[in-house]
């Protein structure tokens, strides 16, 4: 098979590492890729949201596949667009990947259908949001209802932040016009978890739990990134929890949305927050999520086409997906000053040498054909072992070997988890 994927993080060099691996995949295509994918694929210059060219050449190019992994050709109709030119492709039409472009679709969507999440409303003039924010207790939530990022999200402790969050978004317009309605919320407490899940629409099988570390610095300080490095298992959960989030979240959500005819094929990302009155969804996205799918994707032990074409034809259900017994950790190395400013165009030494498995992000090849930084998340060092500690210190030993001017990393990814025993599905 001749399959082409769309992207050009870490997340798309683990997807391109899995597929060959495949037995069935015989050549990959990335647009537009980076240096990394470079080594296993083709690259083609085109971006992720060059949505013409990109069918084009797919149907030029008579693709078996399409896989197309970042969130912003999903929402803009990708899927479709290659559906209607007789391309097979993977991930959900615009019309599903609505779950992450719109807060306030989703947050409305699981009110409907009592899907457990923060108590919200939602707001497009700023006087009517002020006057609610007086009535309200602080800490609380501000969202832009679109796509940002990442970084549309301001947790204000006071009134004054808050109305300060709001201006910014609806009158300052920091995020365009993904601020135009903004969703205010309740502020939860509680251990994040991710758990992505494989739908085909009616079925849906979660694949193992993990953890995020979203902000730039140890102990969860600074900024808020893509993520700086991630985990698996997410939590020390028992069965009747995945069981019991299973029952109250992952299914109630593939048939609400079959069921509003926004029927969802693909990864479903579903955020939570384990609190005390049990697992709440924080948002939805609608792929998979990076860096969390680096630690997820290598302890996949089916053909990962096998599980692709299930997600497409509708056979999840009788497919078995296996997963390796063991944990796995991702340590992002980040260029200095990210998610600010930083600069771009230095060498990278020891990922060959640092004898692990290394998913390249902001990488590129220079002149003389070296690799060299060219983004804000350069590169993420995997990997697995029969307890966390083991994947952890062994992640840490391949990113100790790797240097480039002005790295930075988190030295707690994973470190902080700790036993949260029971939670209250
Ligand atoms: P989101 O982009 O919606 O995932 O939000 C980014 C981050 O903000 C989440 O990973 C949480 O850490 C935090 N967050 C979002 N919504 C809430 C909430 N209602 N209560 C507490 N923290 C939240
Ligand atoms: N790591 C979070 C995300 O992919 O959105």
């Amino acid at each position: 098979m001749k399959v082409l994927v769309v992207g050009s993080g870490g997340r798309e060099h683990v997807i391109c590492w899995k597929l060959a691996q495949s037995a069935r995949v015989d050549e990959i295509y990335c647009a537009p890729g980076n240096g990394g994918i470079a080594k296993i694929a083709t690259c083609v210059p085109i971006k992720a949201t060059e949505i013409d060219k990109l069918v084009d050449y797919a149907k030029e190019g008579a693709f078996d596949l399409v896989f197309v992994a970042p969130e912003d050709p999903l929402a803009l109709g990708l899927v479709d667009r290659l559906e209607e030119a007789g391309v097979r492709a993977f991930g959900p039409s615009a019309a599903a990947a609505i779950v992450e472009s719109s807060k306030a679709f989703s947050k409305n969507l699981m009110k409907k259908y009592n899907i457990p999440t923060a108590k919200y409303e939602l707001f497009d003039d700023e006087a009517k949001a002020f006057e609610y924010l007086e009535s309200q207790k602080m800490p609380i939530v501000i969202k832009c209802d679109g796509l940002a990022l990442g970084k549309g999200v301001i947790i204000a402790q006071t009134l004054d932040e808050a109305k300060d969050a709001v201006r910014s978004m609806m009158e300052d317009k920091a995020f365009g016009d993904a601020g135009n309605t903004i969703v205010i919320e309740e502020c939860m407490t509680g251990p994040e978890l991710t758990i992505l899940a494989f739908s085909d629409g009616n079925t849906a099988v979660p694949m193992v739990s993990s953890r995020d570390h979203k902000r730039a610095y140890d102990h969860d300080e600074g900024l808020n990134t893509g993520g700086m490095g991630a985990v698996t298992p997410g939590a020390d959960l028992y069965p009747e929890d995945i069981e019991a989030i299973n029952n109250k979240i992952i299914r109630p959500t593939i048939e609400a949305l079959a069921a509003e005819g926004r029927t969802f094929k693909g990864v479903l990302y579903f955020g939570l927050m384990l609190t005390d009155e049990g697992a709440k969804v924080v948002e939805y996205n609608c792929r998979f999520g990076d860096p969390e799918v680096q630690a997820i994707l290598p302890l996949l032990e089916n053909d990962f086409m096998d599980v692709i074409d299930a997600v497409i034809d509708g056979h999840l259900a009788d497919v078995d997906i296996r997963w390796k017994n063991k944990c796995s950790c991702v340590v992002v190395m980040a260029s200095g000053g990210y998610p600010k400013s930083y600069a771009k165009g230095y060498k990278i030494e020891g990922i060959d040498t640092c004898g692990k498995i290394v998913f390249q992000a902001g990488t590129a090849i220079d002149g003389n054909g070296d690799t060299v930084t060219s983004g804000g998340r350069v590169l993420c060092v995997y990997d697995e072992g029969d307890t966390l500690d083991e994947a952890i210190d062994g992640a840490y030993e391949g990113v100790k070997k790797i240097s480039f001017t002005d790295a930075h990393y988190r030295t707690d990814i994973g470190r902080t988890l700790g036993n949260i025993g029971h939670i209250k599905a």
